[in-house]
């Protein structure tokens, strides 16, 4: 079986503890797009690890963790990780294999990444060089994972590379540049322990897909940051939704059995960029103190409202959701009120479907439905039919306005504190 699991509003939904439960079940575990911007967090015996770039898997016994070709990866941070987990005792050695097709992050694309958001107006993105990055990969100028392989051939692009950036940094930035010496015998260094990890995973995907294993296809960020369908320019520089993971892994789509959308119980961003039902000063306080609504990546407070439905359901559109995750139900369950987005009032128009034109967006008011809250505990509730009644009537509006069946309902952060319908 093949499942594609995607971020179906701003990134943050949950995805890792969701990740880290199918995990459980999974053969083989797959990144395939962006890089160390995505931070999933998972509870594991009251320790709480963050993943950035090594898929979720990792953290249980036995399974193949692959980076797939359409991430790109810092070596730096990537080592940093392995050897964090190492610690713990997980084999990161013989499960973590990386596409010898991911792109290389280099210092120039973290400094160029930091000096446009400096000079050129804020996305807010994480610095880590992530769109540098893939901008040399479309401008079919990067460096990857298989170049480190070969010393003689990686120092020559590495050369190129590195004047024409530094060229680029003095001309438009006035600043000095990189040392294409100093970067070759870093980067040779990481090759050295990388090396080992390196192998074409889409032969190995294929080949598993043949026997009929079990393949998790782990998305990072969420659908409102794809590079097409979010909030351009307010978004990633990746496919974060389902196609992403056809083209980020080398499977074909018509190999996909399902594809689980997670969502949190309200909506929550980081960085730039409008959200339409934002709370006001006093919810988000609270909401976000509850939800503990602080970036796993950069520790921004991230900023929360109601739960979007034109959000939703334009992510379950794009995606082609067969299932939906809710997480955080908790979070909601002091509120005497709960409120869903399903439409928004333009001028003097309604829209039904999420506008493409970002000012559009921005002027958009959300028109809400009210529900009343339930005003109990869920974090103890095992099975759905545990849930107060409100909250079931929630999830079940939510369901209906997405098209889109809710499977999996998380109450809290540990493995346990989950309700799986189906
Ligand atoms: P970048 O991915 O670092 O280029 O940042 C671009 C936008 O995506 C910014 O708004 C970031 O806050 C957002 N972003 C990137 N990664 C994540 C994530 O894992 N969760 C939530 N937002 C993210």
């Amino acid at each position: 079986m093949n499942v594609v699991l995607v971020g179906a509003q701003w990134g943050d939904e949950g995805k890792g503890k969701i990740i880290d439960i199918l995990s459980e079940k999974a053969d083989y575990i797959v990144r395939y797009q962006g890089g160390n911007n995505a931070g999933h967090t998972v509870v594991v015996n009251n320790k709480e690890f963050i993943l950035h770039l090594i898929p979720s898997g990792i953290l249980h016994k036995n399974k193949k963790c692959i980076i797939g070709n359409g991430v790109v990866v810092d070596p730096e941070a990537l080592i940093k990780e392995i050897n964090h987990f190492k610690k713990y005792g997980l084999d990161v050695d013989k499960n973590l294999i990386i596409s010898d097709r991911v792109h290389i992050i280099f210092p120039y694309h973290r400094l160029l990444d930091v000096l446009r958001e400096e000079k050129r107006g804020k996305i807010g993105t994480t610095k880590r060089g992530i769109g540098p990055c893939y901008a040399d990969k479309v401008n079919r100028c990067g460096l990857r994972a298989s170049d480190l392989l070969n010393r003689r051939l990686f120092a020559k692009k590495l050369k190129a590379n590195v004047k024409e950036k530094n060229e680029f940094l003095r001309k438009i930035y006035n600043h000095k540049g990189f040392s294409y010496n100093e970067l070759l015998r870093q980067y040779l260094g990481y090759a050295r322990i990388m090396k080992k990890h390196i192998a074409d995973t889409s032969i190995i995907l294929n080949e598993a897909i043949k026997k009929k294993k079990y393949i998790l296809f782990e998305g990072a960020q969420g659908t409102l940051l794809d590079i097409d369908h979010g909030t351009y320019p307010f978004v990633t520089s990746s496919n974060t939704s389902a196609g992403g993971a056809s083209t980020g892994a080398g499977v074909s789509p018509i190999k996909m059995d399902r594809i689980i959308g997670v969502v949190k119980a309200y909506t929550t961003r980081v960085g730039e960029g409008p959200l339409p039902t934002e709370f006001g000063k006093v919810l988000m306080d609270m909401i976000r103190r509850r939800g503990k609504e602080f970036g796993a990546t950069t520790g921004r407070p991230r900023r929360c409202g109601w739960f979007d439905n034109v959000v939703a359901r334009h992510s379950a559109s794009i995606n082609g959701l067969t299932d939906v995750a809710l997480t955080k139900l908790d979070v909601l369950d002091s509120l005497k009120e709960v409120k869903i987005c399903t439409a928004y009032r333009y001028k003097s128009k309604v829209l039904k479907y999420f506008p493409g034109d970002i000012d559009i967006l921005s002027e958009c008011k959300p028109i809400y439905e009210s529900m009343p809250g339930w005003m109990k505990d869920t974090s103890s509730c095992k099975r759905y039919r545990d849930l107060p009644v409100n909250a079931r009537r929630y999830l079940e509006r939510l369901s209906r306005l997405m098209g889109a069946k809710i499977s999996i309902v998380s109450v809290g952060s540990r493995r346990r504190e989950t309700i799986i319908k189906k």
